[in-house]
């Protein structure tokens, strides 16, 4: 039983589980629960800590979200984060919150004016972030303004006795530089917090609610052989035993090479029966002809879903699908407040009427705390540190209509890119490389002949959590090297370039 427990209470922040990340980063166990928890289960769980998160409203508006405030009556500190802050001083006596002249969006300068409690030890004009159109105009009785930006007046309010603290930024975010600090003189300094949680104890408390639930029943896996399927079923794995069996589905979007490598290093490494279920043909019928990405992706997920089913029913008694899902891959699909970027196939894609039901232990990992957990389970570290692949595959990194014509140059573009960059070292530091076929050709000259071929378009990026990237500042001598074997090795390849975009405003997939 934990007893160190933080609780996130939960007003639809885009930012509530990356609070929880956080938390996690120091060691202390934390979960997450909605505004509608009531102060009687508050007091059930007993946490040391509650942090009420930001939030998309606005607490003035008719229906905005707020909480028992008895909440207020537990004795237990609390830190308000942006709408959470501004809800606190709504609701405490003498508190008021208004719509501010000026908004304050982006970076800002914190200015402190008494580096005590959250603030203990943090520099003045330290750099914030912020993204608030409401703001607290007279604050409720108790609590004191500790820190101001030139455009909010109050940025940080604190009642020192009660350990109630409020703040107008987002410390949970790499933009605010000391939003770490801030958070952990939070938990250590002002509720005694003790680092003593870690990865293994997640797992462990995964393994015996995967157990709790499945029973005697049998568990089918979705593997890609990427290191969230991996991860995922390597838990599932040592909760049930055999009562798993994996399934590979060979959609036949892999990478060159790609196939036999995950079964070899499954079979021969983890030891953990996996079934190859050749379904290349099914694919790439379903989508002739399609051109949207979404409906790529609509269209693979459910073909996914329609052979776990078909496999499913050869396994007498199988109910339940584990999934690698992690956490980018639920925000971003729209499904958890958060406006709706790209469908992933295994979120956003998923049928409607499906028999199976879910395991995903990973939902609300970051993808380095999937490694992590990868790490202390001991699988073999081509595993771990595989570069993410996405489901749908070169599906999606085909422009336009997909044909087996295209999907071999692009395999055979993106195997040297990927070789290149294994061979100089970078594979590890760079979170994703890859080539795109895109749906245009372009003139060209080899030899004394005029050629109308394909571009490849060369895309690697820098990330922690594929949330934000940058593009990867790849040597010159290495990009030659790449163009030249690619329009040399590739028939139909007389072009190559390389994409400089981040992310935001791109996304890491061209589609
Ligand atoms: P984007 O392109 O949205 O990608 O910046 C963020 C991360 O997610 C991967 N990705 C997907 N993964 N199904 C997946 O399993 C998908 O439909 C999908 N789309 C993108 C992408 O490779 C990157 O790591």
């Amino acid at each position: 039983m934990v007893e160190n427990k933080v609780l996130i209470i939960d007003f639809g922040g885009q930012y509530s589980q990356l609070i929880a990340r956080r938390i996690r980063e120091f060691n202390v166990y934390s979960m997450i629960k909605s505004y509608k928890i009531s102060s009687q289960e508050i007091a059930e769980i007993n946490p040391i800590a509650l942090i009420f998160s930001g939030g998309p409203n606005s607490v003035t508006g008719p229906d905005s979200p707020h909480i028992d405030p008895d909440i207020f009556n537990l004795g237990i500190p609390i830190l308000g984060i942006c709408y959470g802050m501004q809800l606190m001083a709504s609701m405490l006596r003498g508190g008021i919150v208004k719509k501010a002249v000026q908004g304050e969006y982006g970076k800002a300068s914190l200015h402190i004016k008494k580096d005590t409690g959250i603030l203990y030890n943090i520099e003045d004009k330290t750099q914030v972030w912020m993204s608030h159109g409401d703001q607290v105009v007279k604050l409720p009785e108790g609590f004191e303004n500790i820190a101001d930006t030139e455009v909010t007046d109050v940025a940080v309010m604190a009642n020192s006795k009660k350990k109630f603290y409020g703040v107008q930024f987002h410390p949970e975010v790499l933009h605010t530089l000391k939003g770490k600090d801030i958070l952990h003189n939070f938990l250590f300094r002002e509720c005694n917090a003790q680092a003593e949680w870690t990865m293994a104890d997640y797992i462990y408390e995964e393994i015996n609610k995967i157990s709790d639930e499945v029973k005697e029943e049998k568990v089918i896996c979705g593997l890609s052989g990427g290191v969230d399927s991996s991860v995922a079923s390597a838990i599932v794995y040592k909760a049930i035993k055999e009562q798993l069996t994996c399934i590979f589905v060979d959609h036949g979007l892999l990478r060159k090479g790609e196939a036999k490598e995950v079964r070899r290093t499954f079979e021969e490494e983890f030891n953990i029966p996996l079934v190859y279920v050749n379904a290349k043909d099914r694919f790439l019928n379903k989508l002739t002809g399609v051109i949207d990405p979404e409906e790529k992706r609509k269209i693979i997920g459910e073909e996914f879903i329609r052979i776990f089913e078909e496999e499913a029913s050869k396994i007498k008694g199988a109910r339940y699908l584990v999934q690698g899902t992690i956490y980018s891959d639920v925000i971003e699909s729209g499904s958890e407040h958060a406006a709706m970027i790209k469908s992933h196939h295994n979120v956003g894609g998923l049928p409607e009427d499906m028999d199976l039901k879910l395991i995903e232990p990973l939902r609300m990992l970051f993808k380095d705390e999937v490694r992590k957990i990868g790490e202390v389970l001991g699988l073999p570290e081509e595993i771990v540190w595989r570069q993410p692949f996405p489901g749908p595959g070169l599906a999606i990194r085909i422009i336009g209509e997909i044909d087996s014509k295209k999907l071999t140059i692009l395999q055979n573009a993106d195997a040297i890119f990927r070789e290149e960059i294994r061979e100089a070292g970078l594979s590890r530091e760079i979170w994703q490389s890859f080539a795109v076929l895109p749906d245009l050709r372009s003139v060209g000259v080899m030899g004394d002949d005029r050629t109308y071929g394909f571009p490849i378009i060369l895309r690697a990026v820098k990330s922690d959590d594929a949330m934000t990237a940058d593009w990867a500042q790849l040597p010159y001598d290495l990009l030659e090297e790449v163009s030249n074997r690619i329009v040399n090795e590739v028939n139909e390849v007389n072009r190559v370039v390389y994409d400089i975009t981040s992310k935001p405003p791109a996304t890491i997939e061209w589609e």
